[in-house]
């Protein structure tokens, strides 16, 4: 499948990560049709983008009347079957359960073409997990897009040993086209590239937090106003380089050993788990929330971050 051939589209779970992915496409020009399992998800996704769409016009990154043709590219199907018919790129966003991807990647092939490239949005398994029943896995690919995903520009790309490379270059070239930085994995390893220096951080903030070094608003903002700040500017590996890759060394010798680095959750994270206090899902976690401003917070961080995508990746 060549990058020109592709134009309609089948995304397969509607929830958090699929009604932007279908969002994305759609306001690409793209052809999107949909399919959940559930009925609510089903009956509540055109108004869940549009609430979106509503975001990105209030930023200038849709144009206001623009919003109904967006919505018209997309059709929720009342079958998977029907919802994948005529694809020429599937992309499953269903729960993070294993013998729940092994079998949509097992019946999906007879819903579609020979040529269509199968994509999983899991951020946990790899294709060759996933795609281990398939008849024909050379299509299947790992297209990891990151919450909220109609903002967050990444998508990463992780090919499995059996995938071809037209495919892995296809799926590249087809997100890169809908506007996404797309990045090739090269090895299928677990949690690819991001999640792992995401846990990797998020193991010694934990440490820090558990350890009382500082409050949870002052770890909350040190991190934000350092390296988030750095961060959205350049990459990790550039920052080295304009901090002097020599003395980076020196410090990674003088502290990594003295970093967490044992494979626990720590005890305080696992007993506000233990309590149900798991973040903004369920009314508290690290942070308390205010049950009446709750969906505020939300609206809050994405307006932050619309207004970051479009000072450093709106091509307009
Ligand atoms: N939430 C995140 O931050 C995030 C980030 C990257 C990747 N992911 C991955 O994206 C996928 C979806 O996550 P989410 O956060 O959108 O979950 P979610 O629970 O919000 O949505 C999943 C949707 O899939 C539907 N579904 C489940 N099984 C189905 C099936 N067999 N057929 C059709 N629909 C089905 C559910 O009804 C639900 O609406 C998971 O694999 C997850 O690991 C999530």
């Amino acid at each position: 499948m060549q990058l020109d051939q592709i134009r309609q589209i089948a995304v397969i779970g509607l929830g958090r990560m699929g009604h932007g992915i279908a969002q994305t496409f759609a306001m690409a020009g793209c052809q999107v049709h949909g399919f959940d399992e559930s009925d609510d998800a089903r009956a509540t996704v055109h108004r869940r983008i549009r609430g979106n769409l509503e975001d990105f016009a209030r930023n200038d990154m849709v144009d206001g009347t623009e919003i109904d043709v967006v919505l018209d590219r997309i059709v929720v199907a009342d079958t998977e079957a029907r919802a994948a018919a005529g694809a020429d790129f599937v992309v499953e966003a269903i729960a993070e359960q294993l013998t729940a991807k092994q079998e949509f990647f097992a019946r999906i092939e007879d819903a579609v073409a020979d040529t269509t490239i199968i994509a999983s949005n899991s951020s946990t398994y790899t294709i060759s997990e996933s795609g281990v029943n398939m008849r024909r896995p050379a299509r299947a690919v790992v297209t990891h897009w990151f919450n909220p995903p109609h903002i967050v520009p990444t998508v990463e790309v992780v090919p499995g040993p059996e995938t071809t490379e037209e495919v892995t270059e296809t799926t590249v070239a087809l997100h890169r086209k809908i506007g996404k930085l797309a990045v090739r994995v090269n090895a299928e390893i677990p949690g690819f590239l991001v999640n792992r220096v995401q846990i990797a951080m998020i193991r010694e903030v934990w440490d820090l937090y558990e350890r009382g070094i500082a409050s949870r608003e002052d770890i909350d903002a040190a991190l934000r106003g350092s390296l988030g700040f750095r961060l959205a500017a350049c990459g990790p590996l550039a920052i080295c380089d304009f901090g002097g890759v020599d003395i980076w060394a020196t410090v990674y010798k003088g502290l990594a050993p003295d970093l967490r680095h044992d494979a626990e959750v720590p005890e305080s994270i696992q007993k506000l788990v233990d309590a149900d206090r798991c973040g903004t899902r369920t009314g508290s976690g690290i942070h308390d929330y205010d049950p009446q401003t709750i969906d505020d917070v939300t609206s809050q961080r994405d307006e932050t971050m619309l207004k970051l995508a479009k000072l450093l990746y709106d091509p307009q």
